[in-house]
């Protein structure tokens, strides 16, 4: 049965949101257990299709899960590996599943994964991480839509300079060194929170990896990983989300273990906006007082830049500001396909090349939407609070991939939204 999310817009959100667990720490971490025997307990993981994605294909693998639902806590122990092999069917579903890559050569010395497609957003590289693993020693070929990686007198550390910033690549290229013989330095490695806390989680399992968090991250091979417990950091994207669904309903939102820094920039932007944004004990404050949204205008670039994964969201709140704005994004090919369906919301926004030019206008209405990825499903339902009448946006399996309890979340808050059946 298909899912389908109705809003009914117009109504200020005022209340508290308690931001989960990061999905894009939650991955790479689940997969760090296939880099030791021992028992890797994992607190505050969102309950998230990716997540469920993620664990089927752990199963698959041989991997013992216990899930904790009430505590959001994970244990995994991969004692026995049944195969090294990721099927087509599992990765097909979720492209991060290639950080089984890594963790897989590193620890049995070979591994297979089905190669991933691309997405609704773009072709989705993974050049980089092969060309990481091959200088790591590693015997690299491709056929019949398999990625066969394979190092039976196991990995040698290496100098891996990336020339661009990859996210999964890095963190691939992480754990494919932390069991190699020698020091590995990666250059020009990607800065994002999540990058670090996987880091941090690694050395709890008694890695030697310092530099998490710049650009230049040196990994000291080491014989064996033991266990560990670890607390999955909140994910900023999530908070980013409900920071502007306080900003475009005029409200005001308290994001719990919303961690400011990692959202310095985003912030900044909210407040040339004209949003007040406090950071508190706990969390971050976000209030929309005023009556018209200064346009400001935004570059997506990695971290600490203005996230990618927050640009469709941004798009929202400047479709209905005072003025015109422009929204470019550098990261990835494709991530516009929410302005057609934001423009029959009655916004005025017109592409050229990988910028937006956004004309803010005084109101929009609801109507039947069509959500085509994670982020550009969280604009339309960013869109819907605000319009007038009733929003529906279908495809909803998008959104639950990356939101944890969106619809209760923003009802707790007197959102007028709710999950019906077509
Ligand atoms: C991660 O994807 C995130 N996913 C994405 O979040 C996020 O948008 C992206 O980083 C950028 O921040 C996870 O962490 C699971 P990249 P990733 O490799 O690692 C090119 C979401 O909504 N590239 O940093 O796949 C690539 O084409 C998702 O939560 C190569 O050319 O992104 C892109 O243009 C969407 N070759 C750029 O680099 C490669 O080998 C950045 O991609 C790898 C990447």
């Amino acid at each position: 049965m298909l899912q389908s999310m109705q809003i009914e817009g117009g109504y200020p959100l005022v209340g508290e949101i308690n931001i989960s667990g990061a999905k894009n720490l939650a991955l790479p971490a689940m997969v760090t257990t296939l880099l030791t025997e021992d028992e890797i307990i994992l607190n505050n993981v969102p309950d998230l299709s990716d997540v469920h994605s993620l664990l089927g294909l752990l199963e698959y693998l041989g991997c013992d899960i216990n899930i904790d639902k009430v505590n959001s806590k994970l244990i995994l122990k991969t004692t026995n590996i049944k195969y090294t092999e990721a099927p087509y069917d599992f990765v097909r579903k979720m492209r991060a599943t290639i950080l089984v890559l890594g963790p897989m050569v590193a620890r049995f010395g070979a591994a297979s994964v089905s190669f991933p497609g691309g997405c609704a957003i773009g072709v989705r590289a993974i050049d980089l991480h092969i060309k990481a693993l091959q200088l790591l020693g590693a015997e690299v070929t491709m056929d019949n839509g398999f990625i066969n990686v394979c190092a039976p007198n196991g990995l040698k550390g290496c100098e891996i300079t990336f020339p661009i910033i990859t996210v999964t690549g890095t963190e691939n290229s992480i754990m494919a060194a932390v069991l190699a013989k020698g020091t590995t330095k990666l250059i020009n490695a990607a800065l994002e929170p999540e990058v670090e806390a996987l880091c941090n989680l690694l050395n709890s399992m008694g890695a030697k990896i310092t530099g998490q968090g710049t650009s230049i991250i040196n990994i000291e091979g080491v014989e064996k990983l033991h266990g560990t417990t670890f607390d999955i950091i909140p994910d900023r994207i999530e908070a980013g989300t409900y920071a502007i669904a306080s900003a475009i309903t005029h409200g005001k939102l308290f994001l719990k273990n919303c961690i400011y820094k990692h959202l310095a920039l985003f912030f900044n932007t909210l407040k040339l906006n004209g949003i007040s944004i406090e950071e508190k004990q706990n969390g971050v404050m976000v209030e929309n007082n005023n009556d018209k949204i200064n346009p400001i205008n935004i570059r997506t670039a990695p971290y600490p830049g203005f996230a990618t994964d927050l640009q469709a969201q941004y798009m929202a709140l400047m479709a209905i500001s005072g003025g015109t704005s422009l929204i470019t994004e550098t990261l990835f090919e494709n991530r516009f396909m929410h302005v057609s369906e934001l423009n029959r919301m009655g916004a005025n926004i017109t592409i050229k090349g990988n910028t937006a030019t956004v004309k803010g206008v005084n109101k929009l209405s609801g109507a039947q939407v069509m959500a085509t990825d994670l982020r550009a499903s969280a604009s339309l339902i960013l869109a819907g609070l605000f319009a007038n009448g009733t929003t529906t946006v279908n495809r909803l399996y998008h959104i639950d991939r990356g939101y944890e309890s969106i619809d209760k979340k923003l009802q707790q808050c007197g959102a007028h939204i709710k999950r019906i059946s077509i």
